[in-house]
């Protein structure tokens, strides 16, 4: 298959156009000159990313890449310092476009510093991990977490562009492509049984990052979260399906202090609790559950979760950002391809769908 042709998201706060294509990187300096954004380049990328995709990147930028150290635990305020450090000894002025290169965590972060540094320069997300690029890099979400929780501090800030190239993926480990593969697997299960099946029919084509199926793939995802974006900048409404599988997610992340599960990981339990929690209202066909549970565990094996108590796990979802003024937005699948919000999930059925999944009482 051909690349897909390029998408735009329009928001009230900017149109932007997300560009899928085998070798884009090779040529971004190109890519960001037909973009109506300052030609004054600061590239943000952390070292392991640097190390693989600095030779294309040669063209892109006469400054020094801001290079901020690799990891989660750097998604904090003082790493945003240093970019401001950097862009102010460079005496960068409003004239300044950011080029963030790298997964969700350069993504968010240099979104953070483009957002605030003299209050707003133009971002140019350029995702290097599959999560990033079917999910953070587009919608504008920007921050960094907080001593006491994740994403605590941040902003929207829409991307002028993203940019995206699947061949970057070769060199994913396959735990960080798999996780974001759960993320397309959400994708599947609130908008498009399609997509569903795509991934459930070429998953050895996936996990091989064969370009001509990634493509297709990451731009349906990019497709269906526009759309959403579209709909709903804030978070007001619509945007709550691409949560779908993180209330329970986030709470197993939550228990284990974020070291035993990648985030899609988490989402891949989350997403087979709501589905269990959906069929035994008689919101969601038994059959379809079945089908996500089959494909996740065809993806592979999940770290366990044996030792953790469904209290503990139901407590932390007391504790979500998704709890608002005391009620818990629930993401409940009614089938592959659609979901609705339920308001009036109870405490017990949380703790019978984390049961569910294995974890103790
Ligand atoms: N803004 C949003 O809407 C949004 C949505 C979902 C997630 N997020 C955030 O995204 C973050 C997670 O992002 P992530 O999963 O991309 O993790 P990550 O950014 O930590 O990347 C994972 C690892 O892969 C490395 N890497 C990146 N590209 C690579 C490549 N092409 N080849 C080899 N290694 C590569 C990274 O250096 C890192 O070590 C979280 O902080 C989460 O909160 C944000
Ligand atoms: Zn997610």
């Amino acid at each position: 298959m051909s690349d897909a042709p390029r998408l735009h998201v329009r928001t009230p706060s900017g149109t932007y156009p997300v560009e899928i294509a085998v070798g884009v990187l090779g040529r971004l300096s190109a890519a960001i000159d037909e973009l109506d954004v300052p030609r004054r380049r600061f590239i943000v990328s952390n070292p392991t990313v640097w190390r693989l995709c600095a030779d294309s990147l040669s063209g892109v930028s006469t400054e020094d890449p801001i290079l901020i150290p690799d990891g989660e635990r750097y998604k904090q305020l003082a790493t945003v310092g240093r970019i401001y450090d950097a862009l102010i000894r460079a005496a960068a002025d409003r004239a300044t476009t950011v080029v963030a290169v790298g997964g969700g965590v350069v993504g968010d972060i240099a979104g953070f510093a483009a957002a605030t540094y003299l209050r707003g320069v133009p971002v140019v997300q350029v995702p290097t991990t599959l999560l990033a690029q079917v999910d953070s890099a587009i919608g504008g979400k920007v921050g960094v977490n907080h001593a006491a929780g994740k994403n605590l501090i941040g902003a929207y800030h829409q991307p002028a562009a993203v940019i995206v190239d699947p061949e970057v993926l070769a060199s994913l480990p396959r735990r960080e492509f798999r996780a974001g593969l759960y993320e397309v697997v959400k994708y599947g299960v609130i908008a498009s049984r399609p997509l569903f099946e795509q991934v459930r029919g070429q998953l050895s084509q996936l996990f091989a990052r064969d370009p001509a199926v990634l493509v297709p793939v990451i731009a349906d995802c990019c497709r269906i979260k526009g759309r959403v974006v579209e709909e709903d900048e804030r978070e007001s409404g619509p945007r709550r399906a691409l949560n779908f599988g993180h209330t329970l997610g986030h709470a197993l992340e939550a228990v284990t202090k974020y070291r035993r599960f990648r985030h899609g990981e988490a989402v891949g339990y989350g997403m087979l609790a709501a589905a269990h929690l959906a069929v035994e209202r008689g919101a969601m066909p038994a059959a379809d559950r079945d089908a996500l549970a089959a494909l996740v565990a065809q993806m592979g094996p999940l770290p366990s979760v044996a030792d953790l108590s469904a209290r503990q796990v139901v407590e932390a979802v007391g504790r979500d950002k998704k709890v608002i003024a005391g009620h818990l937005h629930f993401v409940l699948p009614v089938a592959i391809g659609a979901t609705t919000t339920a308001t009036d999930v109870t405490l017990e059925e949380l703790g019978a769908a984390a049961r569910s999944l294995g974890l103790r009482d």
